[in-house]
């Protein structure tokens, strides 16, 4: 069977359209411009790339965004200030932090002074147990993408084996309990497999959806995935081919060629989850916005 390839770029420009749209109207009806404050540090290319890549989405749905750009070698306690300020500011409804940060810098900390409100990212502890209570306000935006590139091509979750491969806090842990939720567009059975997972392709062959994040370059091949499974790919990883201008080229943790011959639907890398991850950082901020006002 040759699967039919999920076009994230196709159905995130879709929710962008509608994105921009409800800003239209939140300026005209109510005078408001959501705005979003980006934390930067350092100088990790990808990083600096995700974060262009925000920017000028931002500006093409009418949301005021700014970087800020810190040094390296910045301290945490510098940053914890910055967020304090950006807590306080009026022009900001959503405070993005990038990750990763360097390695003298604490995450956890620096995530836990962020007011929960502007936490468009679902990362504070507030909005991470809301999830897991069955309350969500924000979730982070690559779960809350892979849901919606689920729903929009017609393959909802609900009743389906939908196993996730990877634990962090930003992508398999967060969708492990949003498809869990009892809810429209969840509602599945939830396996999570991690790196400690004894016979991963045991588990993988029975999905019915698998939702790989692991950040391996194309661990998943085609005899570990069922005859008909949908597979989302979060993975982007960069591997040396000297045939390309820049030296690399971006793969998924899936073998794509190979499983795409016994997937029934699957995502490409890049193009696939990478620009709906986006669009749903643009959804949250304007959420943020509305609930600084309702
Ligand atoms: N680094 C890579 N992806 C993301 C993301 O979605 N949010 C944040 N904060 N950092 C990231």
């Amino acid at each position: 069977m040759a699967a039919s390839i999920i076009n994230g770029k196709g159905i995130a420009q879709e929710i962008r359209s509608e994105v921009k749209a409800e800003i239209e109207i939140l300026k005209e009806s109510r005078g408001l411009t959501p705005g979003l404050a980006v934390v930067l540090i350092g100088n990790d290319p990808a990083s600096a790339i995700y974060v262009k890549n925000k920017e000028v989405a931002c500006e093409e749905v009418g949301i005021s965004t700014r970087t800020f750009h810190l040094p390296t070698d910045v301290s945490e306690e510098q940053v914890v200030e910055l967020i304090t300020s950006l807590n306080k500011s009026g022009l900001y409804h959503g405070i993005l932090t990038q990750l990763p940060f360097p390695p003298h810098i604490n995450d956890s900390n620096v995530i836990d002074h962020l007011d929960p409100a502007k936490d468009v990212d679902g990362l504070h502890p507030y909005n991470f147990g809301l999830l897991a209570a069955g309350t969500p306000r924000f979730i982070a935006a690559t779960p809350y993408g892979v849901q919606q590139m689920l729903i929009r091509t017609g393959n909802d979750p609900a009743g389906k084996h939908v196993v996730v491969c990877g634990r962090s806090n930003i992508v398999g842990k967060p969708l492990s309990m949003l498809f869990s939720q009892k809810q429209a567009g969840s509602n599945a059975t939830v396996t999570l497999c991690h790196s400690n997972t004894k016979d991963l392709g045991y588990f993988t062959k029975q999905a019915d959806i698998l939702v790989v994040a692991i950040g391996s370059p194309e661990v998943i091949n085609a005899d570990m995935v069922k005859e008909g499974a949908v597979v989302i790919d979060v993975g982007i990883n960069r591997i040396d081919d000297d045939n390309r201008k820049r030296g690399y080229r971006l793969v998924g943790d899936v073998a794509f060629s190979d499983v795409s011959e016994v997937a029934s639907a699957i995502t490409p890398v890049p193009g696939g989850v990478g620009p709906m991850t986006i669009a749903m950082l643009l959804v949250n901020t304007v959420a943020a916005a509305k609930s600084s006002i309702d």
